[in-house]
């Protein structure tokens, strides 16, 4: 299977679960359900789900009786894409192309949405049928990435930041957060699931911070250099926000150099493991080479 073949066939799946999911439990639910759907189904990459059932694999376990989970962490990554969006954030317009969240539901319903895509993911995590020692761990170690050791840390360091001259070091501190920590989660929580030992962890760990660097240095780039009617979502958002990134920070070309050399990196992070970690293997180069 190609890589674009295996992320079709996941997205599938996970399609299908989301859509159980996101179910309102009665007509009182309806718009804040309505406004869930609205942006989780809009057909976003599932990267986050595909990371983490490839690292089932690469770890040796079938992922097929973990669907809950992996839509859970996507469920958690499109939270952030509502709030990210938010005229108090990014003020943007347009994601997965549609109008966002808050532009159809209004602010309010827009960070309800958010409020119950977070919380609702770790009830479905926490009800993921598994050994509860593992499934603990994995847990745990998503919460903190989402939260105050990753995501939110990072969102909060980037508004900071917004309008400032900052410098390298700050810099790769907000893409570990902002965008690094949901590829741990969903990387690390798949690992902790299949019950890898603490090696595999460690090296799974840098591989998850450098696919963050690699991905966000693309969004970067694209962000200047991409077609909003590909991506989705309007460009020139990082200017219209002041924002220093690696593509201001270096210029596009050397910033695509940098994730290209990092993406080389983390590769070899996986020389040694076998025929099933080929995606993993595969995902930083498909990662710099991406339009959407
Ligand atoms: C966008 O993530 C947010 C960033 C971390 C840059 P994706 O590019 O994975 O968005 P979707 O899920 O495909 O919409
Ligand atoms: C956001 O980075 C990362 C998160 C949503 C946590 P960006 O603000 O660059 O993401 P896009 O470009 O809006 O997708
Ligand atoms: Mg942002
Ligand atoms: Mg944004
Ligand atoms: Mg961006």
């Amino acid at each position: 299977m190609t890589i674009k073949e295996y992320l079709q066939h996941t997205a599938a799946l996970v399609e299908k679960q989301l859509q159980e999911i996101l179910t309102a439990p009665s007509p009182r639910e309806e718009t804040l359900f309505a406004a869930m759907r609205h942006s989780v189904l809009a057909g976003g990459k599932r990267l986050r789900p595909a990371l983490f059932l490839a690292t089932l694999q690469a770890c040796g376990k079938d992922g097929k009786g973990y669907l809950p989970f992996a839509a859970a962490l996507e469920m958690i990554h499109t939270y952030s894409l509502i709030h990210d969006d938010l005229p108090a954030m990014d003020n943007d317009d347009l994601r997965r192309g549609k109008p966002t969240c808050h532009k159809v539901y209004g602010e309010a319903n827009a960070i309800l949405a958010g409020d119950a895509l977070l919380t609702h993911a770790f009830a479905v995590m926490a009800e993921q049928p598994a050994p509860a020692r593992p499934l603990l761990q994995a847990i745990a170690w998503a919460a903190r990435q989402a939260g105050v050791d990753g995501m939110v840390a990072g969102q909060a360091a980037d508004v900071a930041a917004a309008g400032q001259e900052i410098d390298e070091d700050l810099l790769r501190y907000i893409y570990r957060g902002k965008t690094g920590a949901l590829f741990s989660a969903s990387i690390i929580s798949a690992a902790y699931l299949a019950e890898a030992g603490e090696e595999r962890i460690e090296t799974l760990k840098r591989y998850s911070d450098l696919l963050g660097y690699i991905f966000q240095i693309v969004d970067d780039v694209l962000d200047i250099q991409g077609d909003a009617a590909i991506l989705g979502k309007p460009i020139g958002s990082d200017a219209k926000n002041a924002k220093t990134t690696y593509a201001t920070l270096l210029g596009c070309d050397a910033a695509m150099a940098y994730a290209t050399e990092l993406a080389a990196q983390a590769r070899e992070l996986l020389w040694a493991w076998p025929e099933e970690a080929e995606i993993l293997r595969e995902m930083p180069s498909f990662f710099c080479a991406r339009k959407l």
